[in-house]
């Protein structure tokens, strides 16, 4: 169901809510030792919201991501998706991390088309989905290449387009961008961007760049180390529409400011 968007693409409150952690806490246990990862995180996420998580290293982000896309046990509370408490992986939460990790002995074309095999598309359907998704990524003139032969920026594109090959309702991006050049990085948000005001799924963004987290989110939540905690969730009051002049803006530098002052204050 479409969200009420408004001038800046905040979701009315009577958006509907899409993913929801409630009281949830994760402790890792070694042998004698406990590592209390997450602590009481409560966090609506809206349908067709787009959602950066920034934080300092350690702080529990990568394991809020991999609860919510079921690859981690959670020690107490709950995750509730679409209404009903999350169980395990699944087809409607694609993941992109940070390591490419594209099938080596795959083509560009091949990457992407992979999961559509796996769910017995026709030829014709999964031609004409990779077709777009190489548009989208700009790299028709690679289609036949092999990862080896591809930059990291264009294997990143890739991994994102073989997620979104599935059309997963909700993608799951853990730092996608943290290995790239700058230049590199700000194509990839800008493709992003891009790619969310058309398709709009729901995104959780994981970073620990304020920059990133202040251009590519509707909301952003900061959270703090030791233990794992949500310091605080800020609206992003910025155009739906965003483009790379919008970092020099002052209502730019001003998100990036309160996001820092949250962070270090
Ligand atoms: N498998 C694990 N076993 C034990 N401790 C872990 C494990 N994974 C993460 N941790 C610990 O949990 C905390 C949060 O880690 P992580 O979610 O990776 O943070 P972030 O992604 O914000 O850097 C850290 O203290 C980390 O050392
Ligand atoms: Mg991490």
């Amino acid at each position: 169901m479409a969200a009420i968007t408004g001038e800046f693409g905040l979701e009315a409150k009577m958006a509907n809510s899409k993913i929801s952690f409630e009281g949830v806490n994760k402790i890792y246990r070694a042998k004698k030792k406990q590592v209390v990862a997450l602590q009481d995180i409560d966090l609506e996420i809206l349908d067709n919201e787009f959602l950066c998580v920034v934080g300092p290293s350690g702080c529990g982000k990568s394991t809020l991501l991999r609860m919510l896309g079921g690859l981690e046990e959670i020690s107490s509370g709950s995750i509730v998706l679409n209404d009903q408490s999350l169980v395990g992986p699944g087809a409607d939460r694609g993941m992109v991390f940070q390591g490419y990790s594209l099938f080596p002995w795959l083509t560009v074309e091949e990457n992407i088309a992979f999961g559509l095999k796996l769910s017995k598309k026709p030829k014709k359907e999964i031609k004409e989905i990779v077709d777009r998704y190489i548009q989208v990524i700009g790299l028709e003139k690679f289609r036949k290449s092999l990862p080896k032969e591809l930059s990291g920026g264009m294997k990143q594109r890739v991994a994102i387009a073989r997620s979104l090959a599935n059309s997963p309702e909700i993608l799951l991006m853990d730092e996608p961008f943290g290995a790239l050049d700058p230049e590199t990085k700000n194509n990839m948000q800008l493709l992003m961007r891009e790619i969310w005001e058309v398709e709009r799924p729901t995104i959780l963004f994981i970073t620990h760049d304020i920059e990133e987290a202040a251009f590519l989110g509707q909301r952003v939540v900061v959270m703090s180390a030791g233990p794992g905690e949500i310091k605080k969730t800020i609206p992003v009051y910025l155009p739906y529409q965003r483009n790379l002049q919008l970092k020099e803006a002052p209502e730019f530098i001003t998100v990036k400011k309160e996001i820092d002052q949250i962070i270090h204050g």
